[in-house]
């Protein structure tokens, strides 16, 4: 057995780190997360990791700050106990919607914890379809973005309609729906979103034909749903038959996906990212997981070896 790397769970999603170090065949590693009472947290890692490879593997999903600062923490614990490299696995992203500044004396947040990041002593991170690649900028240590496409593109092949249009949701989502249409050999379609507040949108237009066709709408990030009911709503308008939703990080939100039944979407593919809210038990939603991706790049970067896929 390997004994010079540890992979750690933060709290977000310990079972994908559970399921990360299951393909790898090695046992999640010994820590303990205690949270005060006046909101404090403090990490203790229960096993030597002094010149080792450490990875932690940490979405910084709702609520995001406790995720992240545990994240943080658990990094500085690693690096106060002479770790080797320490390497930031979160496949969720948080704050990446932060990536720049819409109005005057506005943060860019995205780069804030960017910095973070670093100063808590991480020195590369590995992330799953960011919602923007220029986050990577942000950094000045490595960065590899993974795309859950091909996952969740295995769970979708042989069981859509051969009729089905990929919808990107907004502009900023072409060249994920260009990744889906590609690999399901299928027609694409646009939609242009204006979003009119944090948790509202308004779809203007549609390119693509979509009359008497079903569609797959995908997206990287589901939150409260508000932008996939307007793209179903604008669709359903032009004549699309059935609706099905495909996103790498469902956060689920707001009862998202009861509001996505409610418009008469039959199914939503998320990966485990992050976790699914307790209340999407019964819901027409799937699970692709990214645990071999994931492991798969934590090999190649222990050992060089290629990902698993
Ligand atoms: C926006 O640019 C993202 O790609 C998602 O479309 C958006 O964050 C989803 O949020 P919601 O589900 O709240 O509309």
């Amino acid at each position: 057995m390997n004994t010079g790397f540890v992979v750690f769970g933060g709290t977000a999603n310990p079972r994908l780190a559970d399921a990360v170090t299951r393909e790898m065949g090695v046992a999640t590693g010994a820590a303990e997360v205690e949270r005060f009472p006046d909101g404090e947290l403090t990490v203790r890692l229960e096993e030597s990791v002094r010149g080792k490879e450490v990875f932690i593997v940490q979405s910084t999903c709702p609520p995001v700050n406790d995720h992240l600062m545990e994240l943080l923490a658990f990094a500085d614990a690693a690096r106060r106990s002479a770790a080797g490299r320490i390497t930031a696995v979160v496949p969720y992203f948080g704050y990446a919607r932060a990536d720049r500044r819409n109005q005057r004396r506005e943060p860019i947040t995205a780069s804030l914890v960017a910095a973070l990041m670093q100063a808590a002593g991480i020195a590369h991170v590995v992330t799953v379809d960011l919602h923007t690649p220029q986050i990577e900028g942000f950094f000045s240590i490595p960065v590899d973005t993974l795309s859950a496409v091909g996952a969740l593109v295995d769970d979708l092949r042989g069981r859509l309609d051969p009729a089905t249009v990929v919808v990107s949701p907004d502009a900023g989502r072409v060249k994920l729906a260009t990744e889906y249409a590609l690999e399901l050999d299928a027609p694409l379609a646009v939609l242009h979103k204006r979003r009119q507040s944090g948790s509202e949108t308004e779809v203007t237009q549609l390119v693509g034909e979509v009359e008497g066709r079903p569609c797959l709408l995908v997206d990287d990030i589901i939150s409260t749903g508000g932008t996939l009911v307007q793209s179903v709503r604008a669709l359903q308008a032009a004549g699309a038959t059935e609706f099905r939703v495909a996103a790498t990080h469902g956060l689920l939100l707001r009862d998202a996906l009861g509001r996505l039944a409610a418009e008469g979407v039959a199914e939503v593919l998320v990966t485990d990212t992050v976790p699914l809210p307790p209340a999407s038990e019964g819901s027409p939603v799937r699970v692709a997981t990214v645990a071999p991706l994931v492991a798969g790049v934590i090999r190649k970067l222990l050992y060089g070896t290629p990902p698993a896929r």
